[in-house]
């Protein structure tokens, strides 16, 4: 028999029993396990879904091992009240503080990669569609503006002339310090597009979606497709993703993620130094850490980066690639010491894990020393399982080690 959900409204019971009245109502089974020396609940069970609430297409923006919005926004609402600092010291772009600001929380969101704050910002400050058309329409394109850089491979000249004619225009606004939150919006769509699959992409030759492969390996593909260059209209293609992106925005989601966007900070850190972020302020973590499998950065990000004038040897610079358990746990021991640091006294930290490489390297358990080393206590691991979602996808994902979303929740 389930348990029964507690009578008491929600903002009036302390913050974790409210999760926890939660999980029992919906859990499969839990487990105590043991981790030094200490047991802690794992709790099994489809605690959110991607259908439960329909994420907000707003987040539709790829990034590479990005979460559900559902994620967290469960803990969000669970554990945080309206008005608490909410905060990802792995932003990526940006799936906690978008959920953060449609639920009127204060908002800090950090990312190593400097690419993170030009793909969430913009979200904060929606467009009407009937002002986006119109600065499109005053955006000047040269003809035959080459790039700096061989975009041969990626484009059709006249695309590329386009591309290239944006990328002025940006510069421009910037250099006389006239970028409004319009320019920054199609400078964000217009980055999500540079690379993709289908038609609704500039390239037009297949790129990965979420992040352009190496300049190197990107002549190989091209090559090996032996694709006929292809004019993409990149005006067309910003206006139609905008429309996608604003569906479903309401009036209310626009007060909210504007009233929260113009106080919220987005900051370019190493997660184990937050200077910036003053001690004891954070209610609430809600982050998914980069997991063992390397990214290259330098390599990987050539495109957007170019696109946004931005360095990516300095993001790589800011962003340690851990080969090793040891060399990823001795970074994530610094990231604890400073979340414990920055999170308020009986505030939470929501650590999700997943299952890297293979299901024999359970990361939730590699973590829990860690926050505990730094000062926390380990309250629950959740294990959330998407049965409803359960596809070819979910079964191929399961073959490859990654099924489910594991976190593992702090508190101070
Ligand atoms: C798994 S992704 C997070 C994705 C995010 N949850 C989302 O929904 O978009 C991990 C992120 O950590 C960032 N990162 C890696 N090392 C970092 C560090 N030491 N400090 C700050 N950010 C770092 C990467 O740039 C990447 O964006």
């Amino acid at each position: 028999m389930s348990p029964v959900k507690s009578k008491i409204p929600k903002g009036d019971r302390p913050f974790l029993d409210r999760l926890l009245d939660e999980v029992r109502y919906r859990l499969t089974t839990v487990e105590e396990i043991d981790i030094a020396g200490k047991s802690i609940p794992r709790y099994v069970g489809e605690f959110w879904t991607s259908q439960q609430r329909q994420a907000l297409s707003l987040h539709e923006i790829s990034y590479r091992a990005c979460f559900k919005p559902q994620l967290p926004r469960f803990f969000i609402e669970h554990l945080s009240n309206e008005g608490d600092t909410v905060y990802d010291p792995f932003s990526g772009r940006g799936t906690t503080a978008l959920e953060a600001g449609l639920l009127n929380r204060n908002i800090i969101a950090n990312d190593a990669n400097p690419l993170s704050t030009p793909l969430c910002k913009p979200r904060f400050f929606p467009p009407v569609l009937a002002d986006l058309m119109e600065r499109l329409d005053q955006i000047p394109i040269r003809e035959n503006a080459e790039a700096d850089i061989d975009l041969s491979m990626v484009y059709h000249p006249r695309t590329e002339s386009e591309i290239v004619s944006l990328k002025e225009y940006f510069d421009e606004r910037r250099g006389r310090s006239e970028e409004d939150h319009l320019d920054r919006w199609i400078q964000m769509v217009a980055t999500n597009r540079l690379a993709g699959h289908s038609k609704g992409f500039f390239s037009f030759s297949p790129l990965p979606p979420h992040q352009a492969v190496s300049a190197a390996s990107q002549r190989k593909i091209t090559l090996k497709a032996q694709q006929e260059p292809e004019h993409r209209d990149t005006r067309v293609i910003i206006f139609k993703k905008s429309k996608t992106l604003l569906s479903g925005v309401s009036p209310v989601d626009r007060q909210n993620l504007q009233q929260t966007g113009t106080q919220a900070r987005f900051l370019t850190c190493d997660a184990r130094e937050t200077k910036a972020i003053s001690s004891g302020t954070v209610q609430l973590t809600v982050t998914s850490p980069p997991f063992l499998d390397a990214v290259d950065y330098v390599e990987e990000n050539w495109l957007r980066c170019w696109f946004n004038n931005l360095d990516p040897a300095e993001a790589a610079k800011a962003i340690p690639i851990s080969r090793s358990l040891d060399e990823w746990s001795a970074v994530m021991f610094g990231v604890f010491r400073e979340l414990y640091r920055v999170t308020k006294p009986r505030g939470f930290v929501a650590f999700e894990v997943g299952e890297a490489r293979n299901k024999e390297i359970k990361l939730d358990e590699h973590v829990v020393p860690l926050g505990v080393k730094a000062g926390f206590s380990c309250v629950a691991i959740i294990k959330n399982q998407n049965f409803s979602n359960f596809t070819a996808t979910k079964q191929k994902h399961e073959d490859s080690g990654f099924t489910q979303d594991v976190i593992v929740i702090f508190r101070k």
